[in-house]
C-alpha cells in the first residue's frame, strides 16, 4: 500500500491507551497503524522520542468578534495560524444571531468570514439571541446543516446577547428532543449588574482600579447561574454544557448534578487554572479582564481536581484577543475593559507542563480533555479526536522534554502581550498535521489561509 506520509518510531497517546507504532497516512486519513511499517518512496516523519497525539481541539474561540466596542484582533487567519503552531487542528467559533435575523443567516455570515481564511478545520456553535418560535423550529435545520451545539449567554444584557431563563428552558427542552447540546455562559446577570453598579463609582475605582472587575464578579455570580442552568436541564431532560467554568463551588454543583444523572458537562480554561485575581492588582491588571473572572488559588485547586476526577470534561481557551491598545480603552473604568485574552496557541504546552508534568493529570487524561472529549461532545468523533484507522490524520507531535519560556514575541497571535508572558511551558509541538499535511513545524507556520475547512458535525456522543 502506498502512503503519502509515515510517522515512524513515535509513542502514540490516545484517550484510550498509550502504545508504540508507525502511522501510515493516505488521502488525509490514518490508513494503517503498525510496527515497522515499510516506507519506501514516502515522506517519513521521525517521531523517535516524541509523543504522537490526536490533533488538539479548542471548542471555544472568538475570532474577529465584534465585542465591547471593538473587534478581537486575532481574525480567522491569525487565530487559526496561532492554533496550528500550538498543535490545535480544529477550533469551534460562534455564529451569533442578529436581532430579528435567523440562525441560518448567522451561520452563513460567519462562514463567509471564515471560509478561505482558516488554517485549521473549524465549526461554529449557533447562538440564539432573539428567541422566537421560528428559532426554536429552526434548531432542527441547523442540526441537519451540521451544527449540533447551540450556545446561550445568561449575561451581556446591554450587548443584546442575553437569553432569559424561559428561552434557555425551551432550548433545553428542544435539545432533549433533538439529541443536541446547549452551551451556556453562566453568570447571574441581576447580581452582576447590582455589584457592578456598587463598584462603579469614582471612589471605588480610584481605590481598587482593575480589581473592581474581580470584586464585582465573585464566585457566587457564576455558581448561582450554574445551579440555575442545571436545574433547567434537570427539569427538561435537556443536554447542557457549561462553558468556561471558573470557580470551585460551581465544580461542586456540577459534581452533585452528575450524581443525580443530569446530562451536564463542563469545560474550564487555562487562565482559570493558572492565573488568579491577584493579577488585577498588577500595574497592567486590566489586561486580564475576562468573563467570568479569574478567581482564587483554592478555585484553581478544585478545578484541577475536577479535571482529574472527571467532573470537568474539556479544557478550551475562550480565546478572544484584545491588544494593549484596545485594552487601554478602559481608561480607569473597569466596565469598559474589552473582555477576553489570547490563548489557543499556548493551550497544549501550558497544560502539558502545569497539568501532566506537575502530576495533576495523567498524559492520557490530557488527551481526553484536549482532544477526545471535545470531539465526542461536539459530535466529531472518531473523525477527529482519535488515532483510529479512517480518522482524519489530524496529528500533533510533541517533544515531551522540550521546555520553553513563553513570550508573545515568539507566538503567532496578533497580540502584543500574553497573559502567560514569562511562564514556563513544556511539550511544544514539533509537528502539527491537518488531514495529513504539515501545517506547523517547531513553531513555524507551514500551512496557508484556506488549509482548513468547515466540518459538519453530528449529534454529541455523551459517553465519555
Ligand atoms: O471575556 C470573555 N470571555 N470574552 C469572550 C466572550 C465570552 O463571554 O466568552
Ligand atoms: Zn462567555
Ligand atoms: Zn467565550
Amino acid at each position: 500500500m502506498h502512503f503519502d506520509k509515515v510517522i515512524k518510531n513515535g509513542r502514540l497517546v490516545t484517550g484510550e491507551r498509550i502504545f508504540s507504532g508507525d502511522i501510515g497516512i493516505a488521502d488525509g486519513k490514518i490508513a494503517v497503524i503498525e510496527d515497522n511499517l515499510p516506507a519506501e518512496d514516502t515522506k517519513i516523519i521521525d517521531a523517535k522520542g516524541l509523543l504522537v497525539l490526536p490533533g488538539i481541539i479548542d471548542v471555544h474561540v472568538h475570532l474577529q468578534l465584534p465585542f465591547c466596542g471593538t473587534v478581537s484582533v486575532d481574525d480567522f487567519f491569525t487565530g487559526t495560524r496561532a492554533a496550528a503552531c500550538g498543535g490545535v487542528t480544529t477550533v469551534i467559533d460562534f455564529a451569533i444571531q442578529n436581532k430579528s435575523g435567523t440562525l441560518y443567516e448567522a451561520v452563513e455570515n460567519r462562514r463567509s468570514e471564515a471560509d478561505g481564511k482558516v488554517c485549521v478545520d473549524y465549526s461554529l456553535h449557533a447562538v440564539p439571541t432573539d428567541w422566537r418560535d421560528d428559532i426554536r423550529h429552526e434548531m432542527k435545520e441547523i442540526v441537519d446543516y451540521g451544527i449540533s451545539t447551540f450556545k446561550m449567554f445568561m449575561v451581556y444584557r446591554s450587548e443584546g446577547l442575553i437569553s432569559e431563563d424561559d428561552a434557555l428552558f425551551e432550548a433545553l427542552e428542544e435539545s432533549a428532543k433533538l439529541g443536541v447540546m446547549i452551551g451556556v455562559h453562566a453568570e447571574s446577570v441581576t447580581i452582576l449588574e447590582f455589584l457592578t453598579d456598587r463598584y462603579h463609582t469614582d471612589e471605588m475605582m480610584r481605590k481598587y482600579g482593575a480589581y473592581c472587575h474581580a470584586l464585582s464578579r465573585p464566585w457566587y455570580v457564576e455558581a448561582e447561574a450554574v445551579s440555575r442552568a442545571i436545574n433547567w436541564a434537570e427539569a427538561t431532560g435537556g443536554n447542557l454544557y457549561i462553558v468556561h467554568m471558573s470557580d470551585g463551588r460551581s465544580a461542586e454543583i456540577l459534581n452533585s448534578a452528575k450524581d443525580r444523572q443530569v446530562n451536564v458537562f463542563a469545560e474550564t480554561c487555562p487562565h482559570y487554572l493558572l492565573l488568579d485575581d491577584e493579577f488585577f492588582k498588577l500595574k497592567d491588571g486590566h489586561l486580564y479582564g475576562t468573563c467570568p473572572q479569574l478567581k482564587k488559588p483554592e478555585d484553581q485547586r478544585r478545578l484541577w481536581q475536577a479535571l482529574a476526577g472527571g467532573e470537568l470534561s474539556v479544557i478550551s481557551t475562550d480565546t478572544c484577543t484584545f491588544n494593549t491598545e484596545q485594552k487601554a480603552m478602559w481608561n480607569g473604568d473597569f466596565t469598559k475593559i474589552p473582555f477576553g485574552m489570547p490563548g489557543v496557541e499556548t493551550l497544549l504546552p501550558l497544560i502539558y507542563l502545569h497539568g501532566v508534568e506537575a502530576g495533576k493529570i495523567s498524559l492520557q487524561r490530557m488527551v481526553q480533555l484536549l482532544s477526545t472529549n471535545p470531539a465526542k461532545l461536539m459530535g466529531m468523533y472518531p473523525q477527529k479526536g482519535s488515532l483510529m484507522l479512517g480518522s482524519d490524520a489530524d496529528i500533533t507531535i510533541i517533544d515531551p522534554e522540550s521546555r520553553t519560556t513563553l513570550s508573545y514575541k515568539n507566538l503567532q497571535t496578533n497580540s502584543d502581550w500574553s497573559p502567560y508572558e514569562g511562564f514556563e511551558a513544556m511539550g511544544m509541538p514539533v509537528y502539527t498535521l491537518l488531514r495529513g499535511e504539515i501545517i506547523a513545524e517547531n513553531g513555524e507556520f507551514k500551512g496557508k489561509a484556506g488549509s482548513g475547512s468547515f466540518i459538519k458535525r453530528s449529534a454529541p456522543d455523551f459517553n465519555i
